[in-house]
């Protein structure tokens, strides 16, 4: 044997020598060429999913999760809620994703308000394709409205805020009201984009019904499946078509003052494919929904190395 074994004692000198040259030096300076593993799982995920962006309304480029056009800010004004129902009753549909059906989450007096508030202020929808921020039918027909921040819509704020436990870093995203004639859809896509890393992405999304007085326009989740008992069928359409053929995965019926609660992100801060959903034409009359994003903010010491 040309070698000797090294002595004990002389390993845990090596090593002694080795961990603090590594520690202060040699993991520095290796940093900027290997994002560390928190920033490149925030990346995106799967191919398939790659154009999820172009189904967006809200350019990652342009995320300013401070600016009050854009998210609803505390700012101290009391709550007062005019027409509020006695409660909400939840059931649980899945745990990851978790996927809360929220019954009574508005009460039919604050669906009629909202609707109200929104008619002169419907704009058609748009998707973010890329750079720019387009119209297309074909994706999504429907028109939207920004809704003020009156008492009621400030106390679905903070109803949305309690209902996900108070959680720190959470910015619930100004409401927009969205209505759907005949022949309105939005096709299959996701809330969230994989952006956390950039600033923030949508955590979780309400899906309210205001208006229901429509033929059609279920939420459909082709990924998720169909939960065991017959009481769903309340909520989710369990019939066959007129061909005969069950909907892929699980379809919401639109019902007035109901809502589908879902987190779009694990915990690591990654997508849930499973989250991939869309509105169904509506078929007669005119459906009215609205949306409750949250938009998480890491605290900046959890974001990438210092850049
Ligand atoms: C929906 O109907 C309203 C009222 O008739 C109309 O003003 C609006 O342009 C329609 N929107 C779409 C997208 O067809």
């Amino acid at each position: 044997m040309a070698y000797s074994t090294p002595k004990l004692s002389t390993i845990i000198t090596w090593l002694l020598y080795f961990v603090p040259v590594y520690i202060f030096v040699l993991d520095p300076l290796l940093r900027p060429y290997f994002p560390d593993s928190a920033s490149s799982s925030l990346s995106w995920g799967e191919d398939q999913d790659r154009h999820v962006l172009e189904e967006w309304d809200t350019s990652p480029s342009t995320l300013h999760l401070t600016d009050d056009s854009f998210i609803s800010p505390d700012d101290g004004v009391p709550d007062n809620c005019p027409g509020e129902a006695e409660g909400y009753r939840v059931h649980l549909l899945s745990q990851a994703p978790l996927v809360l059906y929220i019954e009574n989450f508005v009460s039919a007096a604050e669906a009629d308000h909202l609707v109200e508030i929104s008619l002169n202020k419907y704009t058609p929808s748009i998707i973010y394709n890329g750079k720019t921020q387009q119209i297309d039918p074909s994706k999504r027909l429907s028109d939207r409205a920004l809704l003020d921040r009156d008492d009621t819509v400030r106390c679905l704020e903070n109803r949305a805020r309690t209902f996900q436990g108070w959680r720190p870093h959470l910015y619930i995203e100004r409401m927009w009201a969205q209505r759907y004639n005949a022949s309105g859809h939005y096709r299959h896509h996701y809330d969230w984009t994989g952006s956390l890393a950039r600033g923030g992405d949508r955590l979780s999304t309400f899906m309210v019904y205001l208006g229901d007085e429509c033929e059609g326009g279920g939420t459909n989740f082709p990924r998720l499946g169909m939960p065991g008992g017959r009481e769903w069928c309340r909520f989710l359409e369990c019939e066959e078509d007129e061909q005969g053929t069950v909907k892929e995965g699980i379809t919401f019926k639109p019902i007035k003052g109901n809502a589908i609660f879902w987190e779009n992100l694990r915990p690591d801060g990654t997508g849930y494919p499973e989250t991939w959903h869309a509105a169904y034409p509506v078929t007669s009359g005119t459906k009215v929904g609205l949306n409750i994003w949250s938009w998480y903010q890491p605290p900046k010491r959890n974001r990438g190395g210092g850049r």
